[in-house]
Formats: C-alpha cells, sequence, structure tokens
C-alpha cells in the first residue's frame, strides 16, 4: 500500500491536493549481502535461528510483501531453503540510496527468550551520526509482545539435529523510527549488543525487512507536507450519551523538512474526521492537531459510531481521513464498532489497554501476605517475597533463607506457622486508600494471592488458605475495593494473581513434579520434556513441600487446602471469575503465565464489562497468546517503545515485598522515583511502583516519605504526566525528557538550572506566541521567555523564578502552550 494522495496546506488554508506519484515513498534496503542466518525451516528441515537449531515454521509465514501501519516490508522468501534469510546483527554498516527519510522501520526480533535494548545508528551524508534506540521483543516467550507477523509454534532445536513444535507462538515486531529528514541519510549501521538468553545462552538481534519512508521531493516547498500513516481500528471507546463512541486512532506525519521555514509546520488547529463514502460511520469527536513540525509524526483519537443497521465488526475499506474538512490520503480500511469477544486468539488479540490505563501513567503496586511475616532474604539479591522457595531451593547452607529460618525460627517451624501473625492489626483501610490518592497514583494493583497460595480475598470453596479463615481472617481485597469506591472512586483497582503455586498438591499435575504415587519425587533431569526447564528454572513444581531440614519428616502442611479434581477448573477458574465479578477488578495483573484457564473466561469478563460500559485491562503474565500491555520487571527500557508498556519494581532496590535486611537508607529516594516515572512516561510506559506492607498494615517509612514525595511532584508537575503522548522525534535529550499532549508540549528537567537557563539542541516544535511556565508547587509559574539562537539551540530563561524553581526538587517541568496562527 501506498499513500497515493497529498494534501499541502498554505498558510493561507488554502488546500493543494497532489496526485500519488509525487508523494510517498517507501525505499526498500537490500540486505542482500549482508545476510548472515537463517531464520524459518520448512518441515523436515533444520534452520539455525538461534544458534540451537530452532527456526520459524516457515510454511506460517507470510510470502512477498507485509503491510503494517502502512508501511510495506518486502519479506525474503521464508520457505527456500537455499538462500539465508535475515542478518543477524553485530554493528555492519546497511548502505541505503542517498536521501532524505522521515522514519525508518524494519521487521525484526531477538533470538532468545527476552527483550533487548539496542541501539542501531543513523549515518548521514556529512558524517554526523545519530542513535536510534529500540527494545527489540523476543521470537517466543510465555508472555508476549505484539507483533504483525505470527506463526503459531516455533521449532525447538535438539543437539541430535532433529526439533518438535514448540506450541508458543512466534513472532516477528516492527519498529519506526525517526530520522532526521534534514540531512541525507546514506547507512545504517546495525546493533552491536548480545544479551544473555534464557535455554539458549546468547542473545542477538536480527532483522528481516528494513523500509525508509520518506518525501520524494528534495527540496521544501515552505508549506506542510501532511500524510496519513496510518488509520487504526481500536477497541477503545468513550461513553457519550449513553452510546460507546468506538476511538479510532490516525497517524499523521508532517513530511516537510524539519529545518523548513515555520511556514512548514502545521501551526493552526486542524481538525481531523473520518469519513466512508458509502456513509456507515459519523464522526462524533473529532480529532485535533493543533501544532505539528516538520519530520514530526502524532497519533491522532478520532471518535466514531456506526450507522443503525451496521453490525458491530463489519470491516469498511472506503474510510477516508478528512482534515479541516479536505480529504488526506487514500481510502483505508477499519473494523467499524466494537464486536463482543469470543473465545479464540481471533478476538482476544483485538482487546487494547483502555485509555484510561493509557493516561493513567503512575499505579501503585502492593505486595503483600504470608511472606510479610518472615519479610527477609538478602537485601538486593533476591525477592523477599518467594521465602518458601529460597528456603527449599536449595534446602542446605548454601541458601541464605535456608538458613535464616533454622536460626530464627528453628527447623520444627513450618511456612504455614506463620499464618497467626499476618496480622493486618493497624491496617487502616481508608488511610491505604488515601495514600494511593496522596502518591499521585491513579489506579493500584495488589496481590490477591501469591506463590504461596494464600489468598487475601473470599475464595469462596475453592480453598480455605486464606485471610477469611487465617491470620487476619479479614476479607482484605473486599474491603480495600469498597473502601476506594466509597473514597476514592476515580481510582482504578488492579488485582494480581499468581498462576501456579508452588506447593499446592493440584498444581503438580501441571508442574514439575512426579506426585504420581501421591508423595513428592523430584523429577529427574529430563531436557527431553518440554516443560522440563522452564518450570525447573521457575520453581513452579506443584505438590507439596518437603521438609527443608529433613527429608523423611513428614511434607508440609497446605493449610486450607480442599481436595478437587483440577487445578484450573476448580481453583484457577472460581478464583479469577471471583475477582471479576464479586470484586469488579479493573485489571486481571497475572504473573508467571504458564498453564491458564484465562483464554476460556476473559471473552466472557470482556463482554460483561463493555455491556456495563467499563473498560478493563489484562496484562501479559495471564498464560495468554494476547495482552493489552507488556510488563518489564526491574529493568529499564531505555527507549520509545509503541506499544503499550508499563514497568514495575519495588522501592526497595530488589524487592517487591518487604524485607527486613534492607535498611532503611538503600531504599529507593524521591528523587529516583521521580526520574524514574518521568523517563518511563516519555517512553510510552506507566511506571507500577510496589510497596511491601509489614504483616501489621504498616509502610516502612522510607519507602512511605518518598512515595508521598512523589505524590507532592505530581501535585505540582503532573500537568506534564496524566494523559500525555510520548513525542515522535526524541524521548530525551541528555538530562531532559519530553512529553506531548494536543495544546501543549512539556520539558521536564532532571537538573536544576543552575545558570537560568535550560537548553535544548532537539527540533522542538515551537514558535514565536508559545507561551512557556513553569509547573511549580504554587501552580503556573508567571510567562517565561524564550528563544532560538542564531545557532538553532532553544533557550528558556527561568532565572527569574528562581524561587519557584527552588521550591521544587528532582525535576523541573516547563509547559509551552501551543499559540495558533
Ligand atoms: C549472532 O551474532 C552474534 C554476534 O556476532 C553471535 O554471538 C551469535 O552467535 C550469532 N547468532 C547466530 C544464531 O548465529
Ligand atoms: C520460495 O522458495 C520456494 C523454494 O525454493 C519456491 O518454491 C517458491 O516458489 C519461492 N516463492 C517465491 C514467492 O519466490
Ligand atoms: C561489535 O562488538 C564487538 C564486541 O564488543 C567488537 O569486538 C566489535 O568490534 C564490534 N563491531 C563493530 C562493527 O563495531
Ligand atoms: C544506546 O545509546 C545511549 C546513548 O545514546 C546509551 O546511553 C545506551 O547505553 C545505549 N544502549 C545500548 C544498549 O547500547
Ligand atoms: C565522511 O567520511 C568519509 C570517510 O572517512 C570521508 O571520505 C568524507 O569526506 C567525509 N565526508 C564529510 C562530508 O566530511
Ligand atoms: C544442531 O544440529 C546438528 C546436527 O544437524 C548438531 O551437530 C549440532 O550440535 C546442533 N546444534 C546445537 C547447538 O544443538
Ligand atoms: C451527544 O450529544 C451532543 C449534544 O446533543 C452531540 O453534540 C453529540 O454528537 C452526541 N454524541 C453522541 C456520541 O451521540
Ligand atoms: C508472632 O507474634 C507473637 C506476638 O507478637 C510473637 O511473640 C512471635 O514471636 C511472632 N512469631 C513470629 C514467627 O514472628
Ligand atoms: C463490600 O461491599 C459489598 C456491597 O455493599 C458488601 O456486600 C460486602 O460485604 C463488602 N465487603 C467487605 C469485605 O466489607
Ligand atoms: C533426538 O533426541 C530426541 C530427544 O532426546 C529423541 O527423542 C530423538 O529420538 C532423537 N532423534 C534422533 C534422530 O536421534
Ligand atoms: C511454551 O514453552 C515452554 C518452555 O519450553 C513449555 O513448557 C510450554 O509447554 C510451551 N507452551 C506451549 C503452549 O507449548
Ligand atoms: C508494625 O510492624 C512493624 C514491623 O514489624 C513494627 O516496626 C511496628 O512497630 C508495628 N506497628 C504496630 C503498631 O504494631
Amino acid at each position: 500500500m501506498r499513500w497515493t494522495l497529498w494534501l499541502a496546506l498554505f498558510a493561507t488554508c488554502l488546500v493543494h491536493v497532489y496526485a500519488a506519484e509525487e508523494g510517498v515513498l517507501q525505499t526498500h534496503v537490500d540486505l542482500t549481502p549482508f545476510l548472515n542466518n537463517k531464520a524459518a525451516a520448512l518441515e523436515g528441515t533444520i534452520a539455525s535461528f538461534d544458534g540451537h537449531n530452532g527456526s520459524y515454521p516457515a510454511e506460517y509465514l507470510p510470502i512477498g510483501t507485509l503491510v503494517d501501519a502502512s508501511i510495506t516490508y518486502k519479506l525474503p522468501n521464508f520457505s527456500d531453503m537455499s538462500t539465508l534469510d535475515n542478518v543477524n546483527c553485530s554493528g555492519q554498516v546497511i548502505p541505503v540510496p542517498v536521501g532524505r527519510y522521515h522514519s525508518f522501520g524494519w521487521l525484526g526480533a531477538t533470538d532468545g527468550f527476552s527483550s533487548l535494548n539496542a541501539n542501531f545508528t543513523a549515518i548521514y551524508e556529512d558524517n554526523s551520526t545519530e542513535t536510534l534506540g529500540y527494545v527489540v521483543a523476543p521470537w517466543w516467550t510465555s508472555n508476549p509482545s505484539l507483533g504483525p507477523i505470527t506463526a503459531p509454534f516455533f521449532n525447538w532445536g535438539l543437539s541430535n539435529g532433529t526439533t518438535y513444535q514448540n506450541h508458543n507462538i512466534s513472532r516477528m515486531f516492527t519498529f519506526q523510527h525517526r530520522l532526521d529528514n534534514s540531512k541525507n541519510l546514506s547507512g545504517i549501521q546495525l546493533a552491536n549488543v548480545t544479551g544473555s538468553a534464557r535455554f539458549t545462552g546468547t542473545l542477538s538481534i536480527h532483522v528481516f525487512a528494513m523500509t525508509l519512508v520518506s518525501s520524494n521531493s528534495s527540496e521544501s516547498s515552505g508549506e506542510p507536507l501532511l500524510a496519513v500513516q496510518d488509520v487504526r481500528s481500536t477497541t477503545k471507546f468513550r461513553t457519550q450519551n449513553d452510546t460507546q463512541v468506538q476511538l479510532i486512532e490516525v497517524t499523521l506525519n508532517n513530511f516537510a523538512p524539519n529545518d523548513a521555514p515555520i511556514s512548514s509546520w502545521i501551526t493552526s488547529k486542524q481538525t481531523i474526521a473520518l469519513h466512508s463514502a458509502s456513509g456507515t460511520i459519523h464522526t462524533v469527536i473529532p480529532g485535533e492537531v493543533n501544532r505539528l513540525r516538520g519530520g514530526d509524526q502524532v497519533r491522532v483519537i478520532v471518535g466514531i459510531v456506526t450507522e443503525e443497521g451496521i453490525e458491530a465488526g463489519t470491516k469498511l475499506d472506503d474510510v477516508q481521513v478528512v482534515v479541516n474538512g479536505s480529504p488526506l490520503g487514500e481510502q483505508l480500511g477499519i473494523v467499524a464498532g466494537i464486536p463482543d469477544y469470543f473465545v479464540g486468539d481471533e478476538s482476544l488479540k483485538t482487546h487494547e489497554s483502555p485509555e484510561w490505563f493509557d493516561g493513567a501513567k503512575f499505579g501503585l503496586f502492593v505486595h503483600w501476605g504470608i511472606y510479610s511475616v518472615p519479610a527477609w532474604t538478602v537485601s538486593g539479591t533476591q525477592y523477599a517475597e518467594w521465602y518458601w522457595y529460597w528456603q527449599h531451593n536449595p534446602a542446605n547452607a548454601s541458601s541464605a533463607v535456608w538458613l535464616h529460618h533454622k536460626e530464627v525460627y528453628g527447623e520444627d517451624f513450618l511456612y504455614d506457622d506463620f499464618f497467626p501473625n499476618f496480622t493486618a492489626s493497624v491496617f487502616d483501610v481508608n488511610a491505604f486508600v488515601q495514600f494511593v490518592a496522596d502518591i499521585g497514583a491513579k489506579y493500584y494493583v495488589i496481590t490477591t494471592k501469591h506463590h504461596d497460595g494464600f489468598a487475601l480475598f473470599d475464595t469462596g470453596n475453592s480453598s480455605n488458605r486464606n485471610s477469611l479463615n487465617y491470620g487476619p481472617k479479614r476479607d482484605l481485597i473486599g474491603e480495600i475495593l469498597n473502601a476506594t469506591k466509597a473514597t476514592q472512586p476515580q481510582l482504578y483497582s488492579g488485582l494480581y494473581f499468581s498462576l501456579p503455586e508452588w506447593f499446592n498438591p493440584a498444581y503438580a499435575k501441571y508442574g514439575h513434579a512426579d506426585f504420581s504415587d501421591g508423595l513428592y519425587h523430584p523429577r529427574s533431569d529430563d531436557p527431553s520434556n518440554p516443560g522440563y526447564n522452564i518450570l525447573q528454572r521457575t520453581g513452579f513444581a506443584g505438590g507439596l513441600a518437603q521438609n527443608a531440614y529433613n527429608s523423611s519428616a513428614p511434607l508440609e502442611p497446605y493449610t486450607g487446602y480442599i481436595e478437587v479434581d483440577d487445578y484450573l477448573e476448580d481453583i484457577m477458574k472460581p478464583q479469577m471469575e471471583t475477582l471479576f465479578y464479586k470484586y469488579e477488578t479493573d485489571i486481571l495483573w497475572c504473573d508467571v503465565g504458564g498453564p491458564t484457564i484465562a483464554p476460556e473466561i476473559l471473552p466472557a469478563w470482556y463482554n460483561w464489562a463493555k455491556a456495563n460500559g467499563r473498560q478493563v485491562a489484562l496484562n501479559a503474565r495471564c498464560g495468554t497468546n494476547y495482552s493489552d500491555f507488556d510488563n518489564p520487571e526491574y529493568s529499564v527500557t531505555s527507549s520509545l517503545k509503541t506499544r503499550k508498556w508499563e514497568s514495575s519494581e519495588g522501592s526497595d532496590p530488589y524487592s517487591y515485598g518487604y524485607n527486613q535486611n534492607t535498611s532503611y537508607e538503600n531504599y529507593r529516594n524521591t528523587s529516583y522515583l521521580v526520574h524514574s516515572l518521568v523517563d518511563i512516561v516519555s517512553k510510552n510506559g506507566n511506571y507500577l511502583l510496589d510497596i511491601g506492607p509489614t504483616a501489621n498494615g504498616t509502610i516502612v517509612p522510607p519507602s512511605r516519605d518518598s512515595l508521598l514525595g512523589v505524590g507532592r511532584w505530581l501535585n505540582a508537575s503532573g500537568d506534564a504526566i496524566y494523559d500525555t503522548q510520548y513525542w515522535f522525534v526524541t524521548a530525551e535529550e541528555g538530562n531532559l525528557r519530553f512529553t506531548t499532549k494536543q495544546d501543549a508540549f512539556y520539558i521536564i528537567s532532571f537538573l536544576y538550572p543552575e545558570d537560568g537557563v535550560v537548553r535544548s539542541t532537539s527540533p522542538l516544535p515551537l514558535k514565536t506566541g508559545d507561551k512557556a511556565t513553569f509547573l511549580g508547587v504554587n501552580g503556573i509559574s508567571q510567562e517565561l521567555d524564550w528563544q532560538w539562537t542564531a545557532d538553532g539551540v532553544f533557550e528558556l530563561s527561568v532565572g527569574e523564578i528562581e524561587d519557584e524553581l527552588r521550591m521544587v526538587g528532582d525535576a523541573w517541568a516547563f509547559k509551552f502552550v501551543y499559540h495558533s496562527g
């Protein structure tokens, strides 16, 4: 597909429509000289994509071209076993037809089980370079991201040269990055980074196709060159007048060079509507673009309703983007209306993170349970909520937790003996909910059941192992949700739920343990068992725990266990459904993944929520093939990622649950947390920041204080965070981070502007008349002076408001309201 129509907007708003051939160019980069790997194999043949005889199944990969977000990728012939089909990246410099390009798209994946942060480098003709940062997702994982190419399985290689089908989906992903279109590009240097991967050892990045997107006119006409990049139907909606308005995401480029004069920027309000020639849709929430500099791109939300009689889910091929009343680009396809969900990936993959989740940016994560009683491991090395596991793995003096337990509680003291001391005795539910609001979080996610199987909610007749029967004897989750509704109804509630339980007897069938005679036997190391590695390494064996100090002692009890036939049907299903319908969670936040009932019960939950005008979210660890967002954990995402993501970590430097072994001065301070939040938001993520309350329900002072500090910062600066979008051009420049809204641009500085000036050399979309202010504790400051210097440096003068700046610590947020005209 190509863009066949162009629209150029004169400053006077006269509209000129150009013919297709003068418009958009998609340049396919020839990778042939650099091919060095074979990714896909036909059945009965072997390829070694991952260096271990593992491969994509060629039969299931597309042939010829792939169109994703209107960018066309020329695919290698994956079925041709006589030629290589991809480049394993190790810093190769790929020459490109010299020219000015607006963006660079490529198709790729890592060849291991994990994501990798990677830098490509754009090389311009003047020998200047630019780093193009990416987060590249793995070709397969049990907690998948989303890519436009999927195959239902992959071939797992064995050392004897045979393979078997592993039925985790394998994928390829697309990436798009802005280029500096004021300069001629001459080459792209591929990443030169490797990581370490579970299962296969090393991890590297592979490229299957590269496409450069540009305007084909080399000289600037002095007018905006607006073009539609993409029109994407979503299953997100807003409710207006009792009607659900479907949200369609329109992506627009301004292909004018980023150094072209301001006459080539969009500087006044452009109203974006969608029109269908067959008259079947109506735009009821027009999109709006107030500013778009040359070289930039923006995502705009347009709300539509379908005409009566049009069934939700109807495919329309004649949808036209209309800008200020004039058509732009060619007719495109959308799915109009949001159909009911049904069982099957075809339907589940269409569900997306709701708008409220995208805009929320900051959530509080809470890990609280029986592990909050011993609350111990070697600080900074292991998660304290894994206490029971570390006590058993390994069950000898090389495990610090095994030793600690023996010394502090004695060999005869079992994990379930901690139950009575999980008291929640000073837990004030209203104060907790107030705390969530005070730290500026828009949602929380709380453990309803961690891997130890102890639930903080009413598990009905699926299990008695819960806080209603033991410990506090309270329905903690019910109290928290009720208090939220009563006192802070604007907050969203997420419920964390561990899919497996380490030592649940009923999990043995799904886990890695031999329980065939009713007794626990660790299975022998059998690499031919496909389930062996993942389960052994993550430790979800199932089956009662063996006594950690005396192997001939009786197995440990699993207090509250009710005999069931099947873990998925009789425990996971009723418990998840309780979280959906009794507790009305807004997010099902699963952990671990693996064997799951979720795909069978999610459609009913999604439909029920939609029928009630609610939009719920699903994280990426529910054992499903699709999810609403990615969930990195205690890891840095160093680049913009356009698929929604949420990063979690504790205020403890390396634990979600409370760890008595972490000294107060080692907790993360407000400055660290604010910087993490801002950095993540600038790259399209949410920050899910964790606390581990103590067994009586208090939050340790350093954790409490630093989070309240984030709340104070957000109280002043939240306008630069909540409901913002990333800036396509760059998320960061040194100590600056950028965010955008429809009517404003934000710069957040991590450094105090010592000399009274904030400087940037990025092509900011700012022009004379835009009103600059500081978001301070007393509200918005007086208007600030700013200028572009003769050599193109942006300078914002903040010397006059030093007193206001001094009242804010950690980061300083400046707002620029676009002036129209
Ligand atoms: C890919 O390249 C890296 C870096 O040169 C190398 O370590 C790795 O073994 C290669 N992988 C494959 C599958 O060839
Ligand atoms: C791809 O390669 C296979 C095997 O060589 C061949 O049969 C097929 O025609 C090729 N497909 C295309 C589209 O070239
Ligand atoms: C890639 O990295 C390796 C290891 O750091 C280094 O030896 C090699 O020179 C690099 N290659 C390029 C092209 O930069
Ligand atoms: C990518 O480049 C940035 C600087 O531009 C650097 O901070 C970062 O460490 C690099 N990442 C990798 C994975 O090399
Ligand atoms: C860029 O570098 C190449 C190779 O070093 C050199 O031949 C060329 O003259 C340089 N170009 C510019 C514009 O400096
Ligand atoms: C891949 O298979 C070949 C036999 O075809 C075998 O010699 C080799 O060891 C295997 N490689 C790995 C890494 O298992
Ligand atoms: C809701 O009502 C307002 C005012 O009558 C109207 O402008 C708007 O288009 C309606 N929205 C929908 C979704 O029908
Ligand atoms: C449980 O609490 C009681 C009463 O405070 C205390 O004496 C006991 O040491 C605690 N036990 C554990 C295992 O923490
Ligand atoms: C929460 O509120 C509901 C509805 O009022 C009530 O039935 C339930 O008992 C409450 N739960 C708790 C734990 O208080
Ligand atoms: C290769 O190894 C697997 C797993 O050990 C075994 O099941 C299979 O029979 C072997 N195949 C051959 C050809 O040796
Ligand atoms: C996904 O891969 C893991 C690890 O090999 C395996 O245990 C699991 O069974 C696979 N899932 C499916 C659906 O094949
Ligand atoms: C709650 O528990 C913490 C940690 O064990 C302890 O320091 C604190 O004194 C307890 N608070 C009350 C009121 O018992």
